[in-house]
């Protein structure tokens, strides 16, 4: 069964103070099915961050249709989601690893982790165990969990931000980039966590880097560039 269908999917930006209008992704059409993983090359500015900020809806799409598959709301074409609906969404359902990390000011690693339950209802000691479950898993280290994540290094804000979304097993997970500034061993465990939600019918989006590294979990690579399917 298919849980994204995205279809002739465009986005321009308009920059008033040069009166310009910037293209950044055309006529985008692909399909994911349940418990697949697509991986999205393309060139730098081709418009790969921008698919997935559209299905976030941190931006929003100027033509075509996203329609994702919902648990709680059925069908629904997140173009034209209310916002009430996205911030569903965004809590039980997609869960959006982006280049950077998004901390509420004042919270400390572990509070960022747990918060991500703690909006899902969950109880502070569950959430708590599972936090410290998913830190331990990335190799946070333990003296950094009581700590405001802005002194943390690219390496461990990202480790951060992969188990802020995973410990939340969404249904649609969207990865850009999430292994770029990682050593090897890292980036291991970064796909064993995802072959584990795969096989849970997590529907997954990623853009790689490397993406001969995610042999074995990726199983369609789509470029934009060209708008099709490599393979
Ligand atoms: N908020 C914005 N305002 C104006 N232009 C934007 C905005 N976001 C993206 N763009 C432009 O859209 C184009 C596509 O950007 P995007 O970040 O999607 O590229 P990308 O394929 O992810 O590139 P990279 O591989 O370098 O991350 C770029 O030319 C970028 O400058
Ligand atoms: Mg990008």
């Amino acid at each position: 069964m298919s849980i994204l269908k995205i279809e002739g999917l465009s986005k321009n930006f308009y920059l008033h103070h040069v009166e310009r209008e910037i293209k950044s992704c055309t006529d985008i059409n692909f399909t994911l099915e349940q418990g697949e993983f697509i991986g999205i090359v393309g060139l730098s500015g081709a418009g790969k961050s921008t698919i997935m900020k559209c299905i976030n809806r941190s931006y929003l799409p100027m033509e075509g249709s996203i329609l994702y598959n919902s648990k709680a709301f059925g069908e629904i074409d997140l173009c034209k989601a209310s916002e009430r609906e996205m911030l569903y969404l965004r809590k039980y359902e997609i869960g959006y690893v982006s280049q950077f990390l998004n901390v509420m000011p004042r919270t400390t690693a572990k509070e960022h982790v747990m918060n991500a339950l703690l909006d899902m209802g969950e109880n502070e000691k569950i959430a708590e165990e599972k936090a410290i479950v998913m830190l331990s898993y990335f190799k946070l280290p333990e003296r950094l969990w009581d700590i405001y994540p802005n002194t943390f290094s690219g390496g461990e804000r990202l480790r951060l931000n992969l188990a802020h979304t995973m410990v939340k097993k969404p249904r649609l997970m969207l990865l850009d980039e999430p292994t770029a500034s990682l050593d090897n061993k890292t980036k291991i465990l970064v796909k064993e966590m995802l072959q584990k939600l795969k096989s849970k019918d997590t529907g997954m989006l990623g853009i790689f880097h490397d993406l001969e590294f995610m042999e074995g979990v990726c199983d369609k690579v789509f470029n934009i560039s060209e708008g099709e399917f490599l393979c």
